[in-house]
């Protein structure tokens, strides 16, 4: 499966979990990566290139650290000017349809912090529903996500580890519901 993974990091350089991935993810060459705050430092996003991008790909990651409870912001700008109507939704726009999206992400907080109660409130999984849906409405399937709790804490073993399952979960994912 031809997978495609943009990772959406605003400081890689001082980055170690997502670099991490990055690094795994560089001795598989059947995956492409694409570092969107490297790619587009100005954030003018060429997005016929994007779109031409995503149209040769089944699979397409997303991968960024959580920030403020959300994405990296280039990434939603990315959404924004990427998802156009007419072309990812709306009655013409089937130009998704059928692809697999995942979200990878790696959080300071630890998993018992996301819960009912918890230090953090909700799930994870709460926090990604607005993307879970704008993916939705682009006629893609939204595949488990995958999520490293306290990366930044968590010991470099840890962090390799967990760069080894993600490289998995992104190949290994399968779609649990037929929408
Ligand atoms: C601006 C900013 C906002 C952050 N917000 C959150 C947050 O809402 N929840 C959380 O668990 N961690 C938060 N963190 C911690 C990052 O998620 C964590 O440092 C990152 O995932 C580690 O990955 P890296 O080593 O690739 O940078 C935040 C960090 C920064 C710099």
């Amino acid at each position: 499966m031809k997978v495609l993974v943009i990772v959406a990091h605003p400081n890689l350089e001082e980055s170690r979990a997502n670099r991490s991935f990055m690094h795994e993810l560089s001795k598989h060459e059947e995956i492409t990566v694409v570092n969107l705050y490297q790619k587009y430092p100005d954030w003018s996003i060429d997005i016929e290139q994007e779109q031409a991008l995503l149209l040769k790909y089944d699979r397409i990651v997303f991968q960024f650290p959580f920030y403020w409870y959300s994405c990296p912001p280039l990434l939603k700008k990315w959404f924004d000017d990427v998802l156009t109507y007419g072309w990812a939704f709306g009655s013409q726009g089937d130009k998704l349809k059928g692809k697999e999206f995942i979200i990878a992400t790696t959080a300071g907080g630890t998993e018992r912090e996301f819960r009912a109660g918890g230090d953090n409130w909700f799930t994870i999984s709460e926090y990604f529903r607005p993307i879970q849906a704008t993916l939705w409405k682009c006629n893609g399937s939204f595949l488990p996500i995958f999520v490293t709790y306290n990366a930044d804490a968590g010991l470099d073993e840890y962090i390799s580890s967990e760069a080894r399952k993600y490289v998995e979960h992104i190949q290994s994912s399968h779609n649990a519901m037929i929408k």
